[in-house]
């Protein structure tokens, strides 16, 4: 017997119908894509621990006064979240040389940009998510400039916020990607952070060695792909005292 029905099963979460009108549930899998799906695997434990970070970074945000879909975790793999309209556009905040930014512009990678990056990549697998001007995304309606006014005024709070908090935790908050969509309230239209914030979708060097604590350990296949995440859970004082793992019962965590 299905207990709700699955709106949406994505590449690393499942979207499931949520308990109210204007609510979803939002599962973590332990699914793992790189380079647009070319790339499968499975990291045991990371929709566990992607689940936990992903509420304590919203949570913190929220404390600073971003709007968040983030409403509460249910349980080990699954959050309560507000649905939103969503902007389908990745933005991505680069603080330091890496990836595509490299590879593309030859520039070294851990080189610390003079300033903060943003750039904007229109999700669309089918075309590979391309990255796209301000000019194209108005200019085909996929945000207004208001809309781009926001997100970008959310983003930079968001970026200032999340290094340094990474760095009170010895982590170099080398780049990230965010998803925003349009929530509507008594007629008012707000853009809040949605989507996920996890190793999933920022790039985290230790402070100190560079190691790299996030998706880059399985996207080039450096191993120890687990431990990067349960690292980057266990510096935040988030990780489960027994390590992640599937349970039903409740359990409290700090
Ligand atoms: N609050 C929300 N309301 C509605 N949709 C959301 C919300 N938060 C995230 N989403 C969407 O839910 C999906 C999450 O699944 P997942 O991250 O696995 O998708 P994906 O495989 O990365 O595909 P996509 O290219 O659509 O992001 C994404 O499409 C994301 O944009
Ligand atoms: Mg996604």
């Amino acid at each position: 017997m299905a207990r709700r029905r699955q709106l949406y099963e994505g590449k690393a979460k499942i979207l499931f119908e949520g308990p109210e009108p204007g609510t979803l549930v939002q599962y973590f899998k332990d699914d793992a894509t790189a380079f647009n799906a070319k790339k499968k695997g499975t990291i045991t434990g990371k929709g566990v621990l992607n689940n936990r970070i992903s509420e304590y970074l919203m949570t913190r945000l929220a404390e600073i006064g971003i709007p968040t879909h983030f409403i509460r975790r249910l349980n080990m793999r699954e959050q309560l979240i507000r649905e939103v309209e969503i902007i389908p556009l990745e933005v991505v905040v680069r603080n330091v040389a890496a990836g595509s930014l490299s590879q593309r512009l030859g520039i070294t990678e851990g080189q610390r940009l003079p300033r903060s990056i943003i750039e904007y990549y229109y999700k669309n697998d089918a075309l590979n998510d391309p990255m796209v001007a301000e000019e194209h995304i108005t200019c085909f309606g996929w945000a207004s400039t208001q809309d781009l006014d926001d997100i970008v005024a959310l983003t930079l709070r968001v970026n200032d916020f999340l290094t340094g908090l990474f760095l009170g935790v010895g982590i170099t908050l080398v780049d990230f990607k965010l998803e925003f969509g349009r929530l509507w309230e008594n007629e008012e239209m707000r853009i809040v952070l949605a989507d996920e914030i996890s190793p999933d979708n920022c790039r985290l060097w230790d402070a100190k060695t560079g190691e790299k604590m996030d998706k880059d350990r399985f996207r080039r296949d450096l191993g120890k792909v687990e431990e990067g995440y349960q690292e980057v859970a266990r510096r935040l004082g988030i990780l489960p005292e027994a390590g992640p793992r599937d349970m039903t019962g409740p359990e409290v965590m700090q």
